[in-house]
């Protein structure tokens, strides 16, 4: 049986995860409707991902007894200035989300809850991966200059992780 404070801040990454995904659906639509295409592919499917992160800690916490909760997700904003904004939020937002899952790996070694810590070893990979893939992007975005947006829109969507299930997407 679970613990209320590991229920309670698992609890809390299914907002986050929830809103993550919610939040990169928005910048896809920004994007597709800017007409950088291949951005917004890359976009939808880190907004499958952040959905399946947070149905991970929804069956994990059912299965171990607790409840997962859906909550509300607050708006994301809808207009961006520009590419480059776009991704600088992307890597303010996951340094965030590493942040909270570093914050549960604490609580599960305070609280001695070694199956949880187990679980999360998954998401401290995920962080790292996801991490180095924005800075990735905004690297190659400082290279570029306004006349190759294009191409780096066609790049960016070569780098799109394989096997993500964004057919509904494309
Ligand atoms: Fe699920 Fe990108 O954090």
């Amino acid at each position: 049986m679970l613990n209320k404070k590991i229920e309670d801040i698992c609890n809390r990454q299914i907002e986050r995860e929830g809103y993550s995904s919610n939040l990169y659906l928005a910048m896809a639509s920004w994007a597709e409707t800017s007409g950088y295409g291949g951005i917004a592919g890359w976009l939808y499917a880190q907004a499958e991902e952040e959905r399946v992160h947070m149905l991970k800690f929804f069956r994990y916490l059912n299965e171990r007894g607790g409840k997962a909760i859906m909550p509300a997700l607050k708006k994301p904003a809808s207009d961006y200035k520009s590419v480059e904004q776009v991704f600088e939020e992307v890597l303010k937002h996951e340094q965030f989300i590493t942040g909270s899952i570093n914050e549960i790996v604490a609580l599960a070694l305070q609280e001695k809850d070694y199956n949880t810590h187990n679980f999360l070893q998954w998401f401290v990979t995920e962080q790292d991966e996801e991490e180095a893939s924005v800075r990735n992007i905004i690297d190659k975005l400082r290279l570029v200059g306004k006349n190759n947006m294009y191409i780096f829109d066609r790049d960016i969507e070569s780098l799109r992780k394989k096997g993500t299930a964004d057919q509904s997407a494309t």
